[in-house]
């Protein structure tokens, strides 16, 4: 009899499917994907596949990110249900009042949010490329929405940049303290302090490493140094442990996403099987939001 993970493999071919994943994904899951990777990689790897289904293991906003840029292909995700927090906290309605109340001034807005809140910015950025997209503006300053705490880090790199922030946040991020990180620091001396730039502020004064998840673990395996303090979400560990045997890796134990949970072994067969769950959106609104995207891309 077949494994689920014999099954996948044959559905993924009869169907002509791709398998993309964040790197917060379920380990089984991150196991069976053709791609694993942090936001930004995700978003290029979805230009440039063949197949002509995308099965998106992570939350809403990523499998949109991936039809805004391939609307005809078919776009799946596991568990519709696996939408990330930040991206509710910011509406399109309040980023068009925004934009009014700061003229002169460009929306950059993280990719973290909802595909019609896109459609309203001007250009797109993950953590690995905001400080960049920002440093890049023609414009004198920016509102940057929703992460306050990506969007403040951002502030402190650009200085020549007047930058409004929102007041979104990720709660997981957000509840990693000082303290935590001061018993982490406590438990292993040697361990070099890597952090998300989601958190906030004073705790990424403690860091010595502030990047993406693609960029935490490319620090990690050119790293001499093999002991860690991962301040991020905890699927993070199972892509570090892979990628770089014999090194050791702690993190704040509470730290979980549910949403990046919800993609299973069992519902991407089921999405596979069935082709059910499939991303729909306004065609008006993919091509509004297809173009700040789209410059994200060309720029990163
Ligand atoms: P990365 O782009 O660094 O993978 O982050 C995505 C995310 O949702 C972090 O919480
Ligand atoms: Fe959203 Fe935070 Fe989950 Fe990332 S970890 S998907 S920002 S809620």
């Amino acid at each position: 009899m077949e494994s689920v993970g014999e099954r996948i493999v044959r559905l993924k071919r009869e169907r002509n499917a791709v398998i993309l994943a964040h790197n917060y994904c379920l380990p089984e899951v991150q196991d069976i994907a053709d791609y694993v990777g942090d936001s930004l990689g995700l978003s290029v790897r979805a230009t440039e596949t063949d197949a002509d289904v995308i099965v998106f293991c992570g939350v809403t906003f990523m499998a949109e990110t991936a039809k805004i840029l391939n609307p005809g292909k078919t776009v799946l995700i596991p568990d519709p249900a696996a939408v990330c927090a930040m991206a509710q906290m910011c509406s399109p309605e309040q980023i068009v009042s925004a934009k009014a109340a700061n003229p002169g001034k460009e929306v950059v807005g993280y990719v973290n949010s909802t595909a019609s809140c896109k459609a309203e910015m001007d250009v797109c950025c993950t953590s690995s490329n905001a400080v960049d997209i920002v440093s890049s503006l023609k414009s004198e300053g920016a509102v940057f929405v929703p992460d306050r705490n990506l969007g403040s880090y951002v502030a402190s790199r650009c200085p020549g940049k007047d930058i409004v922030l929102w007041q979104g946040f990720c709660p997981i991020h957000q509840s990693i303290s000082v303290q935590q990180v001061r018993e982490l620091k406590a438990a292993h001396p040697g361990a070099e302090v890597l952090a998300h730039p989601e958190c906030r502020a004073e705790v990424l004064a403690l860091a010595d490493v502030i990047g993406s998840t693609e960029k935490m673990l490319n620090h990690c395996r050119e790293s001499s140094l093999d002991e860690f303090i991962v301040l991020t979400e905890v699927g993070m560990r199972h892509r570090l442990e892979v990628n770089c045997p014999g090194k050791r890796f702690h993190f704040p134990e509470s730290a979980m996403c549910g949403a990046m949970k919800m993609a299973t072994l069992e519902t991407v067969e089921s999405v596979l099987s069935d082709l059910g769950n499939r991303v729909e959106l306004p065609e008006e609104v993919v091509e509004r939001a297809r173009r700040p995207v789209e410059r994200m891309i060309r720029r990163s």
